[in-house]
């Protein structure tokens, strides 16, 4: 339980409420939670998030404290559309307004020049701030339904321990974070997201974009729509991303790339490769979407049987199979 929230006499009421397929009304509650200082946790197309009202430094500290994650790491804010960057964003170059345009809403998040708006707090002290307009229908009404009681954007990291894998559904974020949240806390359900990796990250504080974090909005999409060879950092740089420490993204289990795959180890490859003799078939995806949507929830499924090793043959090419190697080899450290 963290520490300076509410907590209330009986066991129950100390206990963060869930909301399966929300109906507009919970929504509004969460929204209203939300502005009152509470943490959401919130169903998008690519994780789940834990949000909190991206102006409230005590709400933003509740999301550290759960999470377990340095305070010097930044977080991205959360916001309904395009229109609401001006208010956390400024100097926004005419490459990063395109792709605004053309992926959001989406699995994309934008590193501007902030704004007084956008605290310390939420930037660990960098002069940028990340900005996501997420698709999710239940994100997108909890947003609009925050603005309506006067806030401006949500900060939300994925709903997981600091270094664990993202979840993407409630059951995985009550498993993850589920005892940490208290009285006044909501998870709101929406199913499965759809993408199940994380959104791509796209660094425009200088001339040219840099992808800081692949993901499903690939370079080859950006390179067409900018008309320009975008630079992607290599992995593990020196920029203070999270998702950038060599290990991340990572299940209890041992993660072994391209190796045989022992009797009882958990495996993972396109359905076309065949499951070794004795090992544990944990996906058989039937393209890379079909991947990228069911990998994380393997992971969690390996550590749920207490699986040691898991080994997985990485997709070859460009696109989403790069954000998913991305993933892989950081779940492999
Ligand atoms: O798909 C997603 O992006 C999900 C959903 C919930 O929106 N969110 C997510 O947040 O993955 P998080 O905090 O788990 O990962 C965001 C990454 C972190 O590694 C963080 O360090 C980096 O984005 N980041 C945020 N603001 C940044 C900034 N101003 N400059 C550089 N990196 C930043
Ligand atoms: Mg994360």
């Amino acid at each position: 339980m963290k520490s300076g929230r509410s907590k209330l006499g009986k066991w129950d009421d100390l206990r963060m409420q869930v909301f399966n397929n929300p109906t507009p009304n919970e929504i509004k509650m969460a929204a209203k939670a939300l502005k009152d200082g509470n943490l959401v946790a919130f169903p998008t197309e690519t994780v789940y998030g834990l949000g909190a009202d991206a102006e409230n430094a005590k709400a933003v500290n509740g999301i550290y404290s759960v999470k377990g994650r340095p305070t010097d790491h930044p977080l991205i804010v959360h916001i309904s559309s395009a229109k609401q960057s001006s208010k956390w964003a400024i100097d926004v170059p005419d490459y990063a307004t395109k792709l605004a345009n053309e992926f959001w809403p989406g699995p994309m998040t934008l590193i501007l020049k902030r704004s007084e708006l956008a605290k310390d707090f939420i930037t660990g002290g960098q002069n940028s701030i990340g900005l996501r307009v997420p698709a999710h229908q239940i994100a997108q009404a909890l947003l609009w339904e925050f603005e309506k009681y006067g806030g401006h954007g949500l900060a939300a990291p994925s709903a997981n321990k600091f270094g664990a894998v993202s979840p993407t559904t409630s059951v995985a974020v009550l498993s993850e974070i589920g005892d940490e949240l208290s009285a006044g806390d909501f998870v709101l359900d929406g199913g499965q997201s759809s993408i199940g990796i994380e959104s791509t990250i796209i660094d425009c504080t200088n001339k040219d974009p840099i992808v800081l974090r692949p993901g499903v909005v690939t370079s080859e999409m950006i390179n067409k729509l900018l008309g320009v060879e975008i630079n992607v950092v290599a992995p593990y740089s020196s920029v203070r991303v999270s998702g950038m420490l060599p290990t991340h993204y990572s299940p209890k289990a041992t993660v072994k790339l391209n190796e045989n795959a022992k009797s009882g180890d958990g495996f993972i490859a396109l359905a076309d490769v065949p499951t070794p003799v004795g090992a544990i078939r944990l996906a058989a995806p039937i393209n890379l979407h079909d991947f990228g949507q069911s990998l994380y929830a393997s992971f969690r499924e390996a550590d749920l049987m207490g699986l040691k090793t898991i080994v997985v043959m990485p997709p070859l090419g460009d696109g989403i199979a790069h954000a998913i190697r991305d993933r892989l080899n950081k779940a492999a450290g």
